[in-house]
């Protein structure tokens, strides 16, 4: 069979649409209510008192908006942000360059955190906790250090994998939020709103389909949105249904819980290799090829959501919604 040319992956032009469909604002922000509502209290305290917002943390499984609430604080705070990744910075130098070119209560957005190199990760504690950094001049006898003060800035740290962060970088944030999965309600309104922007017409049914088979995820609903879009205009007059929402989620193999490939193989895995468990999920993991922290933070905490696998003090089991989602019989 030919391969099919559509496909889910993600694009350069994904990423430009997500860019402008994110709220550049709380006000606008869907979801997330509580990290939002505490946000808010501590942006508007540092505000009022001139000064930098805390260190914030924000953990959780990828597309559920990190970045986008740093870039929030940013243009709540009416500051400048720069942003960079765990894995961009090689040098303590680099670092250093990055943190001197900040101004007073600027926003420094590191993506992936727990990605950081010891080395890096060392002058972050100064950074953050003193607003200020060593470095050493020169080497053996000569060396000298000095020390160089920096603005106060807040740092954004972004990551989907909380437990690698060892415990000293953790403990220097100030606020700590843990990013949930949206309903399928706050998803529908994402749609719409992201419709409106896209200047495509979709009816309610037709939303909330594409939100049920989002993942929780808002970035996938919006990649998504945009695929259905594509066989709305082709295919029907351009306007979003829920018939048309089915035709093009059904090709586009999502399906109705909005499990991806790795959140069937993971399940499949389990079924037909470990009887359904108990399982330890390394055993898992090391069967699909994938890394076990990887499985456990990223893709189990939608299926442990959704009941189709519970943990279980000998490991984790599949349920019985997991075989009738998969039509797979228990052996
Ligand atoms: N686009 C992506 N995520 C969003 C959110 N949480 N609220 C509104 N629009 C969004």
């Amino acid at each position: 069979m030919a391969k099919r040319m559509i496909t889910t992956e993600f694009t350069e032009e994904d990423a430009k649409i997500e860019g402008s469909l994110r709220p550049q604002l709380l006000k606008d922000y869907i979801g997330q209510q509580k990290a939002k509502k505490n946000l808010k209290v501590y942006i508007d305290a540092a505000k009022a008192r001139g000064e930098a917002l805390d260190h914030v943390l924000f953990f959780g499984p990828p597309g559920l908006g990190k970045t986008t609430l740093a870039g929030i604080i940013a243009n709540e705070m009416g500051v400048n942000m720069k942003t960079t990744s765990g894995p961009a910075i090689e040098k303590p130098g680099d670092m250093a360059a990055i943190l001197n070119s900040l101004q007073e209560g600027d926003i420094l957005f590191i993506d992936e955190i727990h990605r950081l190199n010891r080395q890096v990760e060392e002058i972050m504690y100064p950074a953050m906790e003193d607003f200020a950094i060593d470095i050493v001049i020169g080497k053996g006898a000569t060396a000298k250090s000095i020390r160089l003060e920096l603005p106060h800035f807040t740092l954004v740290g972004a990551t989907t994998r909380a437990g690698m962060l060892t415990a000293p970088l953790r403990d220097r944030f100030g606020v700590v939020n843990r990013l949930e999965f949206y309903t399928i309600e706050e998803l529908k309104e994402i749609i719409i709103r992201s419709a409106k922007v896209l200047k495509v017409e979709i009816e309610a049914d037709g939303a909330e389909e594409l939100a049920r088979r989002s993942r929780g995820t808002p970035r996938l609903a919006n990649r998504l949105l945009k695929r259905v879009r594509d066989f709305a205009q082709v295919k029907y007059d351009g306007r979003i249904t829920k018939e048309v929402a089915d035709y093009a989620l059904d090709l586009l193999e999502v399906d109705r819980l909005g499990l991806d490939h790795i959140d069937r193989e993971i399940l499949v895995t389990m079924m037909e290799k470990f009887h359904g468990g108990p399982v330890g999920i390394e055993a898992v993991a090391t069967t699909i090829g994938e890394d076990p922290g990887t499985v456990e933070e990223v893709y189990e905490p939608y299926l442990v959501q959704n009941g189709l696998i519970v943990r279980t003090p000998r490991g984790r089991m599949v349920t019985d919604l997991a075989y009738h989602h998969l039509g797979m019989q228990k052996d």
